[in-house]
């Protein structure tokens, strides 16, 4: 150091000591991005996995009755609860991106970075089929369902193809999702 050079002081240097010493990570801001978003993208793919393979299946075994109340009532909170986990996964997604981006700018032209837009061409296709196709035609059906509660005749043949618009709908995406899942974590460890 050449003398008269100003000396500098990090006063906060041993509370980043302490706080990574404590929790293991230097990069808060990044653990907290990774967190919710991570956690929305478990919303979205659990949410999507239950309601095709455990409710969905399983519906027939009620009474017709017991079957519409269920498309009438609980339908519409399951179709929120997934769509809210979609849009915040994305959200937290690209804000991740944009922080992640912002600390290295070269980060596309590396593996993770390359991975990773490979999982967001996915997940863009997914929220397209989820907003174009499965999230419609569930409401339809709830709105249907709701209807025939309230007297309302409901075609037979409609609600089945419905269904099965759905149901065609949710397995393209969830392959999809699980491709996301494949190189978001591919990325996130190279
Ligand atoms: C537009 C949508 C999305 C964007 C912009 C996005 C962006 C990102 C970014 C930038 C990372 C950090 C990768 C790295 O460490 O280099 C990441 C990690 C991750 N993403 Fe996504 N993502 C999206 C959708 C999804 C979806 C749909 C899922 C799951 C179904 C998902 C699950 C994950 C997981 C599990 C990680 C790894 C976290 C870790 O262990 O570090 N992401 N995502």
């Amino acid at each position: 150091m050449a003398p008269g050079e100003p000396i500098e002081i990090d006063l906060f240097a041993h509370l980043k000591y302490e706080w990574s010493h404590l929790t293991g990570v230097t990069d808060i801001v990044l653990a907290a991005l990774v967190f919710a978003h991570v956690l929305a993208a478990m919303g979205w793919l659990g949410g999507g996995l239950l309601t095709t393979f455990a409710v969905g299946p399983n519906l027939r075994k009620l009474t017709q009755t017991a079957s519409l109340e269920f498309n009438a009532r609980i339908l519409p909170n399951m179709i929120r609860f997934t769509r809210t986990a979609a849009v915040l996964t994305v959200l937290f997604g690209l804000s991740l991106l944009g922080y992640v981006y912002s600390q290295d700018n070269t980060y596309f032209s590396s593996t993770a970075g390359t991975v990773v837009s490979v999982g967001i061409v996915f997940a863009v296709i997914t929220v397209g089929i989820a907003f174009s196709m499965i999230l419609p035609s569930f409401m339809k059906i709830s709105k249907l369902a709701a209807s025939a509660l309230d007297g309302g005749q409901v075609p037979p043949q409609e609600m089945m193809a419905l269904a099965k618009r759905a149901r065609m709908g949710s397995m393209i995406a969830l392959v999809l999702l699980l491709g996301t899942l494949a190189a978001m974590v591919t990325a996130s460890v190279s």
